[in-house]
């Protein structure tokens, strides 16, 4: 083959399908722009939600030890069980799922809550169809669209062919009005939800649990920050009764325990949850992992034990508090300007309104007078136009830092 010459391959139709100028790399072509506009400026980068704060020593320890018994003859492994280490997912089974009847053979440890979705999309398949909440994490509508579950983008509404999307905004306390949502047979749910930073209540999940079990559906639950909740809110979709027929759920270290690059998450797959010909998910599922998956790097898993751990869990919770602190500095600096912002109570994340303008104008706006970069809410669907996702993910001063631009910089341009 020369240089220039084609392949006689056809490109995925699906991946065609896809819209091109993705969030994170069009913001980032912005930031270079300004950085070069302003080559002495600051930036402070609260776009991307990667956690900031070390690892407590007792987690790392715990991987150190585990890496270190590699080069040991006693202490080497090769390939563990593609499910995970059954003594984590009897960790994970206790510790997340006390009291919720979640067996650990149910649980299905992962290298990540990213690519567990994609792994639960492809157990679902291309045929069904499915229902998103409006805003949302992109991967569920990217996944679909991989998959063949989704059609093109239609630039008039914003949305893909295909997809229901279910608009969550203050109106309506960001739960979907289900009286008004169609049947689909998969409907993605994310609590707290990124980048609305809402968890749902009690009573709101009962409802969507009640609709899925009405229309015979199967929720995928997202519960990846579900340790931020600190308002009662249930943080399993598992806290409800008649869930284990009708729901997955997918979750993950990297926002609980600073595991972004460690890479360490689950999936649990009711033994409950069944097809319309009876046929249990479960077993599909491992089908699914043992064919895609050949299981989470036992270092990391060694980590997810110490997490775990009563100390692990008590040095995690002083993290997860602080990102909420920096959450509410962010949220109340922007309600000291008069602009209502949400989240910061159960999430790393304030979601901003700014009310009839396009996100990614307050984007370039905020960027050009404080050197502040963010996320256009219209990256997450059409429902978070007029919004803004700030991370709260950063240092103590920087969160001062940007605090104090917006009230003055902001302020005075306004
Ligand atoms: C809602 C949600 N789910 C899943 C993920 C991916 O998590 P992981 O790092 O475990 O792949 C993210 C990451 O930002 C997220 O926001």
């Amino acid at each position: 083959m020369h240089a220039g010459q084609r392949s006689k391959v056809p490109r995925n139709v699906n991946m065609e399908n896809l819209r091109g100028g993705y969030l994170f790399p069009e913001i980032a072509m912005r930031e270079l722009e300004h950085a070069r506009k302003y080559p002495h400026a600051k930036l402070i980068r609260l776009g991307i939600g990667d956690t900031t704060e070390p690892i407590p020593h007792i987690i790392t320890s715990a991987m150190a030890e585990q890496a270190l018994a590699l080069s040991t003859v006693r202490g080497y492994r090769g390939y563990g069980d593609e499910q995970g280490n059954q003594e984590l997912r009897m960790a994970i089974a206790r510790a997340m799922y006390k009291d919720m009847g979640v067996k650990w053979e149910e649980v299905f440890v992962s290298d990540g809550a990213q690519c567990d979705i994609s792994r639960v999309q492809m157990l679902l398949g291309s045929r069904v169809t499915v229902a998103v909440p409006d805003p949302s994490f992109p991967a569920y509508v990217d996944s679909s669209i991989i998959l063949g579950q989704a059609g093109k983008f239609e630039e008039e509404t914003r949305k893909h062919q295909n997809i229901v999307y279910m608009r969550c905004y203050p109106d309506n306390n960001f739960f979907p009005d289900l009286e008004n949502t169609p049947r689909t047979d998969i409907i993605f749910f994310c609590s707290p939800n990124n980048p609305t930073g809402a968890a749902a209540t009690r009573s709101q999940l009962e409802q969507l649990v009640e609709f899925a079990r009405a229309n015979g559906s199967i929720i995928v639950h997202d519960s990846a920050y579900s340790a931020y909740i600190s308002d009662g809110s249930p943080r399993s979709i598992f806290e409800i009764p008649g869930a284990k027929e009708v729901a997955i759920e997918i979750s993950s270290f990297s926002k609980f325990a600073g595991f972004t690059g460690v890479r360490l998450g689950w999936t649990v797959v009711p033994e409950e949850l069944s097809y319309s010909n009876g046929f249990p998910a479960i077993k599909d599922f491992n089908r699914i992992v043992c064919t895609c998956f050949n299981g989470a790097s036992n270092i990391a898993q060694a980590g997810g034990l110490a997490c775990l751990s009563p100390d692990g869990r008590q040095a995690l919770n002083k993290v997860i508090e602080f990102y909420r602190d920096n959450a509410m500095i962010l949220v109340d600096a922007f309600e000291s300007l008069g602009i209502k912002a949400y989240g910061g109570k159960n999430s790393p994340y304030a979601w901003v309104h700014f009310p009839g303008s396009s996100s990614w104008d307050v984007f370039d706006d905020i960027l050009e007078k404080t050197h502040i970069v963010t996320v256009p809410g219209v990256g997450f669907g059409p429902g978070g136009e007029e919004y803004l996702r700030v991370s709260a993910f950063g240092n103590r001063e920087t969160m001062l830092e940007a605090s104090k631009r917006l009230k003055t910089l902001y302020n005075h341009f306004k």
